[in-house]
C-alpha cells in the first residue's frame, strides 16, 4: 500500500462548519433557525440574473457558445475589477486572477511558498488557513493542551486589545490577516493597515489579505483594500469574493490579486515573480470560472447591479443591527456587526462557546458558531451571523432573549 500525506494526520477532528452542519443534522427539533455558517438567503440582483440568462442564451448558438476560457478570467470582467474595485491603486487587470472561490484560493496560495516558510495566523482565524498549512507540512505537532499547532505563530485577538493583533515577537514570513475579520466582525483603519504594510516590508514577510466582506464596509478610514496602502503591492496578495458581496456562495466566483512587485526568493538567492508563479499554477490546475457566471460577476459592475448590491448588503446589516441590540438588551456583550455580517459575543457566565452552542440549539433551536472553533482565543466567544432572514434574525433574537441564561 501507498503511504499517505502524514501531514491530514494533525488535522483536528473534521472541518469546523461540517461538524456544525452535522450536529445540527443530529438534533431533533423543528425549524432550527441557522446563524452558524455564513450562507446567504438573499436572491442574486436582478442585474446578475438577467446577466446569466443572457449568457445562457448566448451558449444556445455556435456563435454564441464559450467553451474554454482564459484560466485568469476573462478581460472583460478583469478589467470591470480593476476599473471598479482598484480604481485609485496601482492595480491592473493582469494582476487579478478570477477563480471558484476565495476559500479555494487562501487554501491554495500555500503552494507558491517554501515548506519551511514560518506562518502566523490572528487567533480565532477562518480555520482554512490554519488546516491547509498542517496539510502543507508547516504547522508542527498539536500541542492539545495549548490547543495549537507548535510551529504556527498565533496572533491573539480579544476584547482586551480590540480584536486587533499585535505584531509578530519572532519572525514570520507568511501573515494571514482577514478584514473585514471573519469570525469577529472587527476591522482595521488604514493607520492600523499601515504597520501591518510597514512590518512586512521590513521584515520580507508577505501579507496574504482576506478582503472577502470587503462590501460590508460602511464607515470612513477603513480600507477596503490593502493596497489603499502605498508599497502594498510589494508585500500582500488580495483575496476577493462575489460570494458574500452579491450572493454567490452557490453561484461561485471570487478573485485573486497578485501584484507584479510581488517577489520571493529561491534558494540561489534568485528573485523569483509571485505572481507568474500563481498564473503558471491557474493555467496547469485551474480552467478558468464558467462564461455564464462570469457574465454574472461582471453585472455586479454595472450601475443597476451596483445599487441592488447595496440594498442586499443593507439588508444584512440590518439584521446584524437586530442581532446586536437584542444582545445588548439582555446584557450579552458583543462586538462586530457595523462592518460586518458577523456579530462576535462573549458567552454570558464565562460559559464555554460548545456548551452555548449546545444550550442554543437544544432550549432556542438557534444553530451558531461557536469561537472556540475559530482558535483558542476564541474559546468562551460565540459567532452569529446576518445572512438569514430579517423575519429569522427577529425569531432567533426572541428565542435567545427568551432563554434563561
Ligand atoms: C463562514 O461562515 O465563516 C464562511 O461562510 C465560510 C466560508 O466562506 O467558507
Amino acid at each position: 500500500m501507498i503511504l499517505v500525506n502524514e501531514n491530514y494526520q494533525r488535522l483536528q477532528g473534521s472541518y469546523l462548519f461540517s461538524e456544525i452542519g452535522k450536529r445540527i443534522a443530529a438534533h431533533k427539533g423543528e425549524g432550527v433557525i441557522k446563524l452558524g455558517i455564513g450562507d446567504v438567503t438573499r436572491p442574486l440582483p436582478p442585474a446578475v440574473i438577467d446577466a446569466m440568462h443572457s449568457a445562457v442564451d448566448d451558449m444556445s448558438s455556435a456563435q454564441g457558445l464559450h467553451g474554454y476560457g482564459p484560466e485568469q478570467g476573462y478581460a472583460w470582467l478583469r478589467e470591470a475589477i480593476a476599473d471598479n474595485d482598484y480604481a485609485n491603486m496601482s492595480i491592473g487587470a493582469d494582476e487579478i486572477f478570477v477563480s471558484d472561490g476565495a476559500k479555494c484560493d487562501t487554501g491554495n496560495i500555500g503552494e507558491l511558498f517554501s515548506g519551511t516558510c514560518k506562518v502566523a495566523v490572528q487567533d480565532p482565524v477562518y480555520p482554512v488557513y490554519v488546516d491547509t498549512n498542517v496539510m502543507a507540512g508547516r504547522s508542527g505537532e498539536y500541542d492539545s493542551d495549548a490547543k495549537a499547532y507548535t510551529d504556527i505563530t498565533y496572533l491573539p485577538c480579544t476584547a482586551e486589545n480590540n480584536f486587533k493583533p499585535a505584531l509578530p515577537s519572532t519572525p514570520v514570513d507568511l501573515i494571514y490577516l482577514c478584514y473585514p475579520n471573519n469570525p469577529t466582525g472587527t476591522v482595521l483603519t488604514k493607520d492600523e493597515l499601515k504597520t501591518w504594510v510597514n512590518y512586512a516590508k521590513k521584515n520580507g514577510a508577505i501579507i496574504l489579505f482576506d478582503a472577502a466582506y470587503e462590501a460590508f464596509i460602511r464607515e470612513d478610514d477603513i480600507p477596503r483594500s490593502i493596497y489603499e496602502i502605498d508599497g502594498a503591492d510589494e508585500v500582500a496578495i488580495e483575496f476577493r469574493s462575489f460570494s458574500k458581496t452579491a450572493g454567490f456562495t452557490g453561484t461561485r466566483c471570487a478573485y485573486t490579486v497578485v501584484p507584479k512587485a510581488l517577489y520571493g526568493v529561491d534558494s540561489s538567492g534568485a528573485k523569483q515573480s509571485i505572481r507568474d508563479m500563481w498564473n503558471r499554477r491557474h493555467c496547469t490546475k485551474f480552467n478558468g470560472v464558467p462564461y455564464i457566471t462570469q457574465k454574472g460577476a461582471l453585472a455586479c459592475y454595472s450601475e443597476q447591479g451596483k445599487e441592488q448590491i447595496k440594498e442586499t448588503i443593507d439588508y444584512y446589516l440590518n439584521n446584524a443591527k437586530i442581532i446586536t441590540s437584542g444582545l445588548k438588551k439582555i446584557g450579552i456583550e458583543c462586538f462586530g456587526g457595523v462592518n460586518s455580517p458577523y456579530v462576535w459575543l462573549k458567552t454570558p457566565d464565562g460559559m464555554g462557546s460548545w456548551e452555548f452552542f449546545d444550550k442554543l440549539l437544544n432550549e432556542a433551536n438557534v444553530a451558531g458558531t461557536p469561537g472556540a472553533g475559530f482558535g483558542s482565543s476564541g474559546e468562551g466567544y460565540f459567532r452569529l451571523t446576518a445572512f438569514n432572514t430579517e423575519e429569522n434574525t427577529i425569531k432567533a433574537v426572541e428565542r435567545l432573549s427568551a432563554l434563561t441564561l
